[in-house]
């Protein structure tokens, strides 16, 4: 029930009424009685709806696109990955006294992609073949630097590729000799295979035998073409939702102290997209 204690949490981005982070964190906040609620908001200003959030007393906040590089001027203190990355997508308020709030950011997209991964792989001493050079994969790839895996990079456009590859300090692999390439684990950090064009894949379907582990984060579908493709060729795979619920998991535990149900989360995950 909301009443005078309820904390307050949400997401900001625009568009943000397809996000399932609401769905995600209600029914966790639900499964551990805490007096909490999480709302979707879509600022018509990001400075005015930032102070809004610090005035009102919000206690968690995510930051979703296109928000997440240019909140950071607005914040205390940000995290060295998250700066490291370039972009915060969660936001940690701290009431001093009764003064205004303390506002501190986080990344925790490559928390989400180094836990779904440690559930199949050690991480440490893998190597790593990323797809995509945009902020999924920047954050991807910040992430296995942290837990000590070796990556490799590919993406369409060789420039935007060796420019991240050259901020990674990492090789980057035209698209013509990813052939060529043996990696315990692939990722797709890219769009390629969501819906409507379920048929479409970011590699050549032969070249996954090349592969233990392969990930996406597309998750509608759920199962995309690259995972099914991954697995008939006896890869172990993670599905896009791995990612999204343990990187909510992560900011659950920051906000609240406390473990975030990750069955409870994934279901509600399900279901809201089941729904729509
Ligand atoms: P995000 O921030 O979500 O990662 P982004 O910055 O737009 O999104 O990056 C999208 C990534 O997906 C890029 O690496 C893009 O490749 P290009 O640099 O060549 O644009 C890749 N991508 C998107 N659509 C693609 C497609 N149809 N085929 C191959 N790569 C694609």
């Amino acid at each position: 029930m909301i009443n005078g204690s309820t904390q307050l949490f949400g997401i900001i981005g625009n568009p943000v009424e397809h996000s399932l982070s609401p769905a995600m964190h209600n029914a966790a906040f639900a499964a551990l009685g805490l007096n909490g609620v999480y709302i979707p908001m879509r600022p018509s200003d990001l400075a005015d709806g930032f102070r809004g959030l610090r005035s009102l007393g919000f206690s968690g906040v995510s930051v979703t696109v296109p928000y997440k590089v240019a909140i950071m001027d607005f914040l205390d203190e940000i995290d060295p990955v998250a700066h490291k990355i370039g972009a915060v997508n969660t936001l940690f308020f701290q009431r001093k006294g009764a003064g205004e709030s303390f506002c501190k950011g986080f990344n925790t997209d490559w928390l989400g992609s180094n836990q779904a991964l440690a559930e199949e792989i050690e991480l440490k001493g893998s190597t790593v073949l990323i797809i995509g050079a945009g902020g999924a994969a920047r954050a991807v790839g910040f992430g296995l630097l942290e837990a000590g895996a070796k990556i490799l990079i590919t993406n369409r456009t060789e420039a935007k590729g060796r420019e991240l590859a050259d901020q990674l300090n990492c090789t980057f692999i035209p698209v013509h000799e990813v052939s060529q390439v043996r990696a315990d684990v692939l990722i797709n950090t890219t769009s390629v295979g969501m819906a409507p064009h379920h048929d479409a894949l970011p590699i050549r379907p032969e070249l996954l035998v090349q592969f233990s582990v392969v990930m996406d984060i597309v998750y509608a579908p759920l199962e995309t073409r690259l995972l099914q493709e991954a697995a008939a060729r006896g890869c172990r795979t993670i599905d896009g939702l791995k990612m999204l619920q343990h990187q909510g998991a992560a900011q659950f535990a920051l906000w609240t102290g406390r473990e975030g149900p990750l069955a409870i989360m994934r279901n509600a995950l399900l279901t809201e997209l089941q729904s729509r």
